[in-house]
């Protein structure tokens, strides 16, 4: 295969896990770690993610990682925040996310999140490691800065190292319950089999360099293939957030993950109706931190190739959901492009039946994991939708005959204050829930109740 190296496109990391659990501050802290080495202006921001290139993991990693062994360019890691679904990271046939990192405190150990970020990792077979973070809260624990795991470990009292192995035991144990074969990082030899666990603190950034060396080393082995793409074709990616921005309208936050995005590109966004056919009008980068003074929190682009994270502003997006395709037309019949975001969308349509719950969720990704969940649960869905709950919501449940199915189940979604007035004159029960087993589990002793 005599292919370029170029055309190794960057390998997209979702970092998922429960509330305050240190996601945010562990990407902080890797970009504080380039800032004190000097490079921060080589640490690209994009809209919901960053990008590290190879020589600053290797920097930050030290002898972990020698630039010499790998060719992936480096990571975009992308972060979702703890009451955000990132059930949005789908794509086309699965995940977006080429692998991930689940972010466990040690000391709160697994909490409802987790549980339900490891589910939508199990299903959409996103290959993944622990960071146990916040190893430095063991009382005792003896701090030294960056440094890789192993020496820090040396630096601890028996009862300081004891005491966290009995943390990390728990959460190796916690991962076995849930079916997953998990071990310390450096004793698992086959990542696809076994979960690796590295403990780290987001706050010294002890275990980072061990944290950084296991993603690239993972993506290296595993998933050099599929990070061949032609670079320079026309643009596919995911909708992560449709969003109001000021001087632009609605604008759409995407992750590219294949080709490119050009600024005068015409593209399909998939919508709560049709896909959505328009022409870009501007796409937006956040400013470097050292410009952020400036008016516009944006600055154009002409470009961006995957995998990226970019805003598109364009016209007519007011319909577009987050977790629907986007794609690029150019050069190829605009027919043949709409056909495809339609496929696409109809692929993840639900089932309805004649009678059932109305389900409401954040986007289409998390509409389908509680499709799953419902179906698992033997609870039939009348009417399914991205989008807060509306009066017509209510319309559609009040007209159910069986009084159980008189409810709609809202996952991180609100419900409009004219839609609440209308559930209390039309006895329509409301759940809504940020996590989708408590919101079943709500609703199923709700029935339970009703049939007392
Ligand atoms: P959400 O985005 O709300 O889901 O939270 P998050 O997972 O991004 O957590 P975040 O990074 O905001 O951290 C939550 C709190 O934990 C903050 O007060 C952090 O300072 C603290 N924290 C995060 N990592 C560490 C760590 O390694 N050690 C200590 N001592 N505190 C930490
Ligand atoms: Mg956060």
């Amino acid at each position: 295969n005599s292919r370029d190296p170029t055309s190794l496109r960057t390998p997209i990391v979702a970092v998922l896990g429960h509330v305050d659990h240190g996601k945010t501050s562990l990407l902080d802290k890797i970009r504080g770690s380039a800032v004190i080495e000097g490079e921060a202006g080589a640490i690209t921001q994009h809209i919901g993610a960053t990008a590290v290139p190879l020589d600053i993991i290797s920097t930050i990693a030290g002898d972990l990682v020698d630039p010499d062994d790998f060719d992936l360019p480096g990571l975009l890691f992308i972060d979702t925040p703890g009451h955000h679904s990132f059930t949005t990271l789908r794509s086309r046939g699965g995940a977006l996310a080429d692998i991930a990192i689940l972010v466990v405190d040690v000391n709160d150990g697994f909490q409802p999140q987790t549980l339900e970020a490891l589910d939508i990792l199990k299903r959409s077979q996103t290959p993944f490691i622990v960071a146990a973070n916040k190893i430095d809260t063991v009382p005792g624990w003896n701090v030294n800065e960056d440094m890789p795991i192993n020496a820090t470990y040396d630096a601890q009292s028996d009862r300081v190292s004891s005491r966290l192995d009995e943390s990390l035991y728990k959460i190796i144990g916690n991962l076995s319950d849930e079916g997953f074969s998990a071990d310390l990082y450096w004793r698992v030899q086959n990542f696809q089999r076994n979960v690796g666990v590295v403990p780290v603190s987001a706050m010294t950034g002890e275990g980072v360099p061990d944290l950084l060396a296991v993603m690239m080393g993972l993506s290296q082995r595993y998933m050099k293939e599929e990070m061949e793409i032609d670079v320079t074709g026309p643009g596919v990616g995911t909708v992560l957030e449709v969003k109001e921005e000021k001087g632009f309208g609605k604008t759409v936050d995407i992750v590219l993950y294949d080709g490119t995005i050009r600024a005068d590109d015409t593209v399909v966004v998939g919508g709560q109706n049709d896909p959505i056919v328009t022409e870009v009008r501007a796409l937006l980068q956040p400013r470097p931190l050292a410009e952020i003074r400036t008016e516009s929190r944006f600055e154009k682009v002409d470009e961006v190739g995957a995998a990226a994270g970019i805003k598109v502003a364009a016209p007519d997006l007011g319909d577009a959901m987050a977790g629907a395709p986007v794609r690029v037309v150019r050069n190829r019949s605009l027919d043949e492009v709409v056909h495809e975001v339609r496929a696409e969308l109809a692929d993840i349509a639900v089932d309805t039946a004649d009678e059932g719950v109305v389900v409401k969720a954040d986007t289409l990704g998390s509409l389908e994991a509680m499709a799953d969940a419902l179906d698992e649960a033997e609870v039939p869905i009348v009417r399914a939708e991205v989008g807060d709950v509306a009066p017509r919501d209510i319309s559609v449940a009040s007209t159910a005959e069986d009084s159980k199915q008189q409810a709609i189940l809202g996952f991180n979604v609100d419900t409009l204050s004219d839609a609440e007035r209308r559930a209390e004159s039309d006895d329509v029960k409301i759940f809504t829930d940020q996590v989708i087993y408590q919101l079943i589990e709500e609703y199923e002793e709700y029935v339970e109740d009703l049939e007392k």
